[in-house]
């Protein structure tokens, strides 16, 4: 495998903490033991998280197109747009975001607090759309594309997640790298990876990464966009072509892809009752936040998967915390008694 012929434009602060969650594994009772990686804390640039790993493969090649223009597309309160907008202020680029209308929510202040805030703020040139949720490649960012085009602009566009990206899978090859240097160091190695899964780049660059060292269906992917057979295909599509990319040396299939449909309910973006008390818990016990759209559902995943005795006595499962916590600012009202 050959991730280091790509090149890397340093936007984290290296390797992110490893770290023991020990008294949620001590309160779930059971004989096994949760870390976190920290991927919530990578970086200084506006609160940072996974998209930044797959931003550091994709930025040569937007310098490289001689682009002054970062165009990108994602929910209201997606954080992939705020790391493209913080991203384009690092490199003194412009930045237009479409954020649709993927989320239906009870905050009135949804579209002016937390990710859209720091976007603005950050300078992104921010156009709310009325779309509903969809991973795809959208009509609306095609649109923002050609619109800045018409107005003497040069794009790079960026997919939603930085998913379908060419590159957008090889900054989590680089994950599963440094998980295993940090495995040498504590002298044990993880049984299972727990991440949550919705545009596919990260599990993807996951299963490759992982694939070097047989571990490729270690990686148990969370759903959290209630279209899980898009998201699926969307992984494996996009694990097979960073495969290839890196000279992996072995085929992906269909059975690596491991992903739990059972905790994306009701839909993208809203926070089941269950959902909120895994956030809680977490909070309470670790004073580790996590967001009702990505990360309390993987939370959720991980706790009810360790009460039902899916993991063998003695496991160490490595939830990798992907970051989108100031998401959490447009839920105030499912917070509002704590
Ligand atoms: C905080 C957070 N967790 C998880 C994900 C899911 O990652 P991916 O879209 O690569 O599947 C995202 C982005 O979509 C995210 O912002």
């Amino acid at each position: 495998m050959n991730l280091a012929k790509f090149e890397r434009y340093p936007l984290t602060f290296g390797p992110t903490p490893v770290e023991p969650l020990r008294r949620l594994s001590s309160h779930l009772g059971k004989d096994v033991a949760i870390w976190a990686k920290r991927e919530d804390c990578n970086s200084g640039l506006a609160f940072g998280g996974n998209k930044l790993r797959k931003l550091e493969y994709i930025v040569p090649d937007a310098i490289a197109s001689g682009a002054d223009t970062l165009v990108s597309i994602g929910g209201v309160q997606s954080n992939h747009t705020r790391m493209v907008a913080a991203t384009a202020a690092k490199l003194g680029m412009k930045c237009r975001l479409v954020q649709e209308a993927w989320v239906p929510h009870e905050d009135a202040v949804y579209d002016r607090v937390g990710n859209i805030l720091l976007s603005r703020v950050m300078g992104a040139d921010v156009q709310l759309v009325e779309e509903g949720f969809d991973i795809g490649i959208r009509a609306s960012w095609e649109a923002a594309i050609a619109d800045v085009k018409a107005q003497g602009g040069k794009p790079y566009a960026i997919p939603a997640g930085a998913s379908v990206h060419e590159f957008g899978g090889l900054g989590y090859v680089g994950f599963a790298e440094e998980v295993r240097a940090q495995e040498a160091q504590l002298g044990f190695t993880f049984d299972y990876i727990i991440v949550c899964t919705v545009t596919g780049s990260t599990h993807a660059g996951m299963l490759v990464g992982f694939a070097a060292d047989g571990r490729a269906r270690k990686v148990i992917g969370i759903d959290a966009s209630a279209t899980p057979g898009q998201t699926r295909a969307q992984v494996l599509d996009i694990a097979q072509r960073t495969a290839a990319l890196v000279e992996l040396g072995q085929d992906l299939t269909a059975d690596d892809v491991v992903l739990v449909e059972d905790y994306a309910y009701p839909c993208y973006g809203v926070p089941s009752d269950e959902t909120k008390d895994a956030i809680r818990l977490c909070a309470r016990l670790e004073g580790m936040i996590t967001d009702p759209v990505y990360e309390g559902k993987s939370m959720q995943g991980l706790i009810d998967l360790v009460r039902k005795d899916s993991f063998p006595p003695g496991s160490k499962v490595l939830y990798a915390h992907l970051g989108g916590v100031p998401a959490i600012n447009g839920y105030s009202y499912a917070f509002r008694n704590g």
